[in-house]
């Protein structure tokens, strides 16, 4: 599979998805979410890829929807080709999608750091949904998932006014889970990825669904689903395998099964 607007990287068990459209600030054009979700799919059916970092460069992880496309569209067009269920296909993406955020990560682009399950900022990140700037608001996601990472009201002073935050106003106000030197931003993604890479993968992809669950759901139907998943693992051959162990106290050997 070729892409032209991101590059792919797979060093086993960990998959980069590098936003290449430097000359735009990584802006996501339509093409380039197409390349996101169709790489993810692939990513998604091999066994060998166990997390997936979702990365852009130095300068912009992304500046959000690509502008351009919004220029003369009317309703009617961006209901019918402005394909926001792919947003829909990355919520629904079962293994850990860890952003690595360096520069500008703004509107769309905030959106799509805020649809992965862990976020690590380069000090030179900076947040925002500008898109009241333009006559819009946050349309993939913002007004929602915004107000789950940080509140109500710091959610409105961030959509209503358009300003971006730096990296360490992102991390004091809970939407980042750290702040990393910037050059050191890849290697502390890897080093994540390869930590939850080296877990039982079937429980690693019930504890995500059980925790994204908790966002969908009333506490009452979220403990019960999580119970549900809890016992779905002892089916599985790495619990015994991490009981095992645990007992022998040796190191684990985690298969997948
Ligand atoms: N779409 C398309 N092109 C973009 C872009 C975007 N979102 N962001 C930047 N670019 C382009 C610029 O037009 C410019 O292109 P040219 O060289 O051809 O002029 C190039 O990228 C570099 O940008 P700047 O010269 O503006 O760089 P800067 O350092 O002066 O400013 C910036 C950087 C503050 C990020 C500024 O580019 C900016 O404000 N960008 C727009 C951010 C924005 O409004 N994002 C929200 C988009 S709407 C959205 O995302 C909707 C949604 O919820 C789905």
């Amino acid at each position: 599979m070729t892409f032209e607007a991101i590059r792919v990287t797979l060093e086993e068990p960990i998959a980069t998805i590098q936003i290449h459209r430097p000359k735009v600030l990584n802006a996501l054009d339509r093409q380039t979410m197409d390349e996101i979700v169709a790489a993810l799919e692939r990513f998604e059916s091999d066994d060998a890829v166990r997390v997936v970092i979702l990365t852009g460069d130095e300068r912009a992880f992304a500046a959000g929807a690509d502008i351009h496309e919004f220029r003369g569209a009317g309703p009617v067009r961006m209901l019918l080709e402005y394909r926001f269920q792919q947003w829909a296909r990355i919520r629904t993406f079962p293994k850990p999608l860890v952003a690595a955020v360096s520069g500008y990560c703004l509107g769309g682009g905030c959106e799509l750091a805020m649809a992965c399950d862990i976020i690590l900022a380069a000090e030179n990140a900076r947040f925002g949904q500008p898109e009241v700037n333009l006559g819009l608001m946050p349309g993939a996601g913002g007004t929602q998932r915004l107000v789950r990472a940080v509140g109500k009201h710091r959610a409105m002073e961030l959509i209503l006014t358009g300003r971006p935050i730096p990296a360490q106003q992102a991390y004091e106000w809970g939407l980042v889970n750290r702040v990393v030197p910037t050059e050191m931003l890849m290697d502390e993604a890897r080093a994540l990825a390869r930590e939850i890479a080296a877990k039982p993968p079937i429980a690693v992809r019930c504890a995500k669904e059980a925790i994204q669950m908790a966002l969908e759901a009333p506490l009452s139907v979220g403990l019960e689903y999580e119970r549900k998943l809890f016992y779905l693992l002892f089916a599985t051959e790495d619990k015994e395998e991490g009981i095992e162990a645990f007992l022998a106290k040796r190191p684990p050997v985690f298969r997948g099964r």
